[in-house]
């Protein structure tokens, strides 16, 4: 578990190897201003992992779009594809973001292809502040891997799938307001990584209390 940061603590930000900066939980709230923060990113990259884990550090709710599809389709993604088809998922998961972002102040973690829809990346710059979890392919494989649960990767070629994947998306993650990089292994790092770039974001210029 991570522990609400306390005022102040200093937060090394080992990724990028910059000095330690002071973090302040409550001024991030703050600065928030009822702002969710929206996590983006390939599948396996980290999302609600990380998430959740920010979400503890900034004492703030955590919520994961996948999660909430599946409650409010009564059934698991998988289910939804098989009987539904990918661009009525696509549709409920515009709609479910829609309402998240409505819900203010929590870290939201969303599916590998929501930040596709131009409509919810225009909602997400209105009332969040987006953060590209950044993972190479290695990475992300070694994570998709141990879990068979996701839809689009149940082709004959997983590999190629997620570079198609990959390179087809990185354009728009690009657009996310912070780009942090997620690696295997290093859960911890990459959520001091994304409070140093919040702090950076939000509170640079700020008189830290
Ligand atoms: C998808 C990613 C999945 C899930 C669905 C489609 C995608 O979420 O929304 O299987 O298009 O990349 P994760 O990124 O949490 O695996």
């Amino acid at each position: 578990m991570t522990a609400p940061i306390p005022s102040n603590t200093s937060v090394r930000d080992e990724t990028s190897n910059r000095p330690a900066k002071p973090v302040d939980g409550r001024q991030l709230r703050d600065a928030l201003a009822g702002r969710a923060i929206v996590i983006v990113g390939m599948m396996g990259a980290g999302k609600s992992s990380i998430g959740k884990r920010l979400a503890q550090a900034l004492d703030v709710d955590f919520v994961d779009s996948d999660d909430e599809i599946e409650k409010a389709a009564n059934l698991t993604i998988p289910e939804i594809f098989e009987r539904h088809g990918e661009a009525h998922f696509r549709d409920g998961e515009r709609k479910v973001i829609a309402r998240l972002l409505s819900e203010g102040n929590r870290v939201i973690a969303l599916g590998g292809g929501a930040f596709e829809n131009p409509q919810t990346r225009q909602e997400v710059s209105e009332h969040g502040l987006s953060i590209w979890l950044k993972a190479d392919f290695d990475t992300l494989m070694t994570r998709v891997r141990r879990r068979s649960h996701r839809p689009l990767l149940q082709t004959p070629d997983p590999e190629g799938t997620m570079r198609r994947l990959m390179a087809e998306r990185e354009g728009n993650y690009a657009l996310a307001d912070l780009t942090v990089p997620s690696r295997d292994g290093a859960h911890g790092d990459v959520v001091q990584s994304c409070l140093v770039a919040l702090s950076e974001h939000l509170l640079s210029g700020t008189t830290q209390s």
